[in-house]
């Protein structure tokens, strides 16, 4: 008997998504792909919808009338809202697969405050932390006053990746606090603030697949936040990854599983949180120990560009038994032994401001890598930019060094005005 073929919507526009449609592209199970809304890359290979993933009741048509049987969602943001929760409402939806938690789950991503407390209740092992709001900014200020720098500072909700300070001196601290509190720079995600200890360490991104009872861990990988090179300058979604992790060998995986992802999936049955779809651990390596510095409950966007070649089994296929418990236990994930790195190509100017509309060349000329899109639009048969992070290119190959190489060669051919990239991601671990 042929297994009946599904039909799959994915949520998002970024390089995340459509690196997320080129594996599910491959599967031998898809029928038709959608993306809402897409971009560039993923009109290619699917067929982007111009919809609103927020309009619930345009969602749920769509849903109805493509029919489909697999929502993706991308990005936080539909999640912590509760776009979960709003199409299981709905009985004409009660065969939706869903990858992507409920409301309550996506809390792990969606309140600091929510996450660390669930850290500290389970023994997950996290930096120590207090939390203050409005009444009680004058306790943070004496808190900090008593401790050493750096202090951390975190508003409580989702603020874009920018709610997260890292102070050395005591007087920017206070003015961070105050930003957030009182002049509600983040608005609502400001009411709280978590502050917690300054963890030491190198950083890399672990991910499960999970129905909430058992789980596949996925290839791990290491993000390149800052801006400039060495790590310098501002935060940004991510400038590269590169997958698999070296020093995330056997044993400190081990630890992972054993210290972070199951009393995490422990503590979410023990809450009556059913939860189905990614967990993104934000990991920190103290002097061998692992560390929780935050939850996500997506992919990573670059890490996905990065981990996407590497699955070698059809991805669509475990995907889909998100909700057989069984079958979804016995899936073997199967992970190719290769490396892969990816590299983002910005708008210079990004993660400030940064002009839009630039023609961009050279896409046919990458041979040896993907291309995915991410801010990134076509005008008049032209691309043009269309965002901060444009394009990621990804290189797979038999190890580090050489896929770095293949990587940047490919990536000179690009070209723009005032265009940006990173000279050196995985230069830190390449041997
Ligand atoms: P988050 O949004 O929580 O991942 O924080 C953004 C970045 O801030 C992280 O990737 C870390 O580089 C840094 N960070 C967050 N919390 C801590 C901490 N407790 N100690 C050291 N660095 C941190
Ligand atoms: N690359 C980090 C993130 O997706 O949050």
């Amino acid at each position: 008997m042929t297994e009946q073929k599904r039909n799959v919507l994915i949520i998002g526009s970024g390089g995340r998504e459509h690196a997320i449609s080129w594996k599910i592209k491959q599967s031998a199970l898809l029928k038709n792909l959608y993306v809402a809304p897409g971009n560039s890359g993923t009109a290619q290979i699917a067929e982007n919808l111009n919809i609103n993933p927020s309009n619930y009741s345009q969602l749920k048509t769509t849903i109805i009338n493509k029919n489909i049987d697999l929502l993706i969602v991308g990005p936080e943001v539909p999640l912590v809202e509760g776009i979960h929760d709003q199409l299981k409402a709905d009985d004409d939806l009660r065969e939706l697969k869903i990858i992507g938690p409920k409301k309550k789950g996506a809390m792990l991503e969606g309140s600091k405050l929510f996450a660390k407390q669930f850290m500290q209740k389970y023994n997950i092992p996290t930096a120590g932390f207090q939390h203050f709001d409005a009444n009680s900014i004058k306790d943070a200020k004496q808190f900090m006053q008593k401790n050493t720098p750096p202090f951390v500072i975190k508003a409580d909700g989702l603020a874009a990746g920018k709610g997260v300070f890292i102070c050395q001196e005591l007087q920017e601290a206070c003015d961070i606090l105050d930003e957030i509190i009182v002049n509600s720079k983040f608005g609502e995600a400001g009411n709280q603030v978590v502050i917690e200890e300054f963890l030491e360490g190198i950083e890399l991104s672990v991910f499960i697949l999970t129905d909430g009872v058992n789980y596949k861990i996925l290839p791990a990988a290491k993000d390149y936040k800052r801006i400039g090179e060495n790590d310098t300058g501002l935060n940004t979604g991510g400038m590269g990854a590169v997958s698999p992790v070296p020093f995330a060998d056997k044993q400190f995986m081990a630890k992972i599983k054993n210290k972070i992802i199951e009393p995490t999936l422990e503590g979410l049955r023990i809450e009556k949180i059913a939860y189905s779809g990614f967990i993104f651990f934000g990991l920190i390596k103290v002097n061998d120990e692992p560390f929780v510095i935050e939850y996500n409950v997506r992919l990573g966007d670059p890490e996905t560009q990065a981990i996407m070649p590497r699955i070698k089994s059809d991805f669509l296929d475990v995907l889909l038994k998100i909700d057989s418990p069984k079958e979804f236990e016995d899936h073997v994930l199967e992970i190719s032994s290769k490396s892969a790195s990816t590299i983002i190509i910005t708008s210079g100017g990004y993660p400030e401001k940064y002009t839009n509309g630039y023609t961009v060349s050279g896409l046919e000329k990458i041979k040896n890598s993907h291309v995915f899109h991410a801010g990134l639009k076509i005008e008049n048969d032209t691309y043009k930019t269309n965002g901060g992070r444009v394009l990621a290119i990804t290189n797979c190959a038999k190890n580090l060094k050489e896929s770095l190489t293949l990587n940047y060669k490919d990536v000179c051919n690009i070209k723009f005005e005032k265009l940006y990239f990173r000279k050196d991601i995985g230069q830190d671990i390449v041997k």
